[in-house]
């Protein structure tokens, strides 16, 4: 554990939302990763100082990418101090850099995430201050090294975190309203619907515009690592190879597809919503890909015969509707009447309206959408009768 592979192979954690671990493995084994694991709400794998860089920029479905770099069993907090202690931190850290610790705690005798990053800070920051006299000091929002504890069951994994910001902060988005769905959830979902990145694909109703951008990121195959702009993790590791990295980077422009794949639609019954999405777009620089209008979905015919809905109705945990059933019954109604030959995707936190939808549903996949339960439901909508 933790050690360099004779390869240049080295084991990584690949975190996730829950539900998403398989889409996440399919995107490691892409760039291939070897020893793929699937655990809950995290993939594990090995690779090299390359892939780890290929990973942060074209993972879909990653929130952090962590490189282990100790295992051990801390039974109090003395353990966990003297254990934090073994690592030489200046291989990682120097006094001057900033650094800080995210920790995640679970069915240990340790109860508080905080007292347990507290401890290890502290473990950390008294051998520096013990070699030299000086400490590095801790930044909770850009630090240079962000560190990353898991604690199971009185097991940790130390591991530095490669992401440095969250992916799923993409970076295109400038506009948001009152429920942008997660990047990351929202690439997961589109992967779940398997769609082939050449049919029709709608949103109608798009908000933001978040499934329309991922849809058009995946058919252009431009990595969203690229729009980035702060620094990744990575960059500030002892071992960064910046010319690698750079490589890394122009082989992901250079597999760009330029010119447009599929159609892809988004529609909003509210103006502002579809001025937020164009902004994002155009920022996202996908306008002459993606086309987005002020309609009501119930109003709205299919534009081809065949291709993909994949929707995210309001569900009045954070937006209010009116009458939330009716309008769950129009969209059951308007994919039946008007979107025959498609498959339909309809993610909702909404359980109970969603039974008004009036359809049968051909999968039921399990999500989270921050902490509320959610389905993705799946509706086949045949042409005609179905035999
Ligand atoms: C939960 S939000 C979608 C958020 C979006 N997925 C995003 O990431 O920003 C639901 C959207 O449905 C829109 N909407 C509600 N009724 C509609 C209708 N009949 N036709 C089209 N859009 C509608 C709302 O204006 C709202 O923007």
């Amino acid at each position: 554990m933790a050690k360099q592979q004779p390869n240049g192979n080295f084991n990584i954690i690949v975190t996730t939302l829950a539900g998403l671990e398989e889409v996440l493995a399919e995107e490691l084994r892409a760039l291939d990763m070897e020893y793929i694991k699937v655990g809950n709400r995290a993939v594990t794998c090995s690779g090299n100082l390359r892939q780890l860089y290929e990973a942060n920029l074209w993972c879909r479905t990653a929130i952090r990418i962590l490189k282990p770099i100790r295992n051990f069993k801390a039974r109090n907090e003395k353990d966990l101090y003297e254990q934090v202690q073994k690592t030489d931190w200046s291989q990682y850290l120097d006094v001057d850099m900033t650094f800080a610790i995210d920790a995640v705690v679970s069915h240990s005798t340790f109860e508080h995430s905080l007292f347990v990053a507290q401890l290890t800070k502290d473990a950390i920051v008294d051998q520096f201050r013990k070699a030299t006299g000086e400490r590095p000091s801790v930044d909770r929002i850009r630090p240079d090294v962000r560190l990353n504890l898991h604690m199971h069951e009185n097991m940790v994994t130390l591991s530095l975190d490669s992401s440095g910001d969250s992916l799923h902060r993409r970076g295109y988005r400038l506009q948001t309203n009152v429920a942008p769905l997660n990047e990351v959830l929202a690439a997961g979902i589109i992967a779940l619907s398997g769609w082939d990145k050449k049919s029709t694909f709608i949103d109608p109703m798009c908000g933001s515009g978040t499934f329309l951008i991922e849809a058009t990121l995946m058919a252009q195959n431009i990595a969203p690592g690229l729009y980035r702009r702060d620094p990744y993790g990575f960059e500030k590791w002892k071992d960064y190879d910046e010319s690698l990295f750079e490589m890394v980077w122009k082989t992901a422009e250079a597999k760009e597809k330029r010119e447009p794949q599929a159609e892809i639609i988004g529609y909003d019954i509210d103006e502002d919503y579809v001025e937020a999405a164009w902004s994002n777009i155009e920022n996202a620089g996908l306008d002459k890909v993606i086309k987005v209008r002020q309609a009501d979905f119930f109003q709205t015919q299919a534009p081809s015969a065949h291709g993909v809905v994949v929707m995210n109705p309001p569900y009045n945990e954070r937006i209010q509707s009116d009458d939330i059933h009716q309008l769950y019954k129009n969209i059951g109604d308007t994919l039946k009447k008007n979107y025959q030959g498609y498959d339909a995707f309809v993610f909702t936190g909404n359980l109970e309206a969603a039974k008004s939808i009036g359809l049968r549903t051909s999968r039921r996949v399990p999500l989270y959408n921050g902490a509320i339960d959610c389905r993705l439901l799946k509706f086949e909508l045949y042409q005609g009768s179905r035999k």
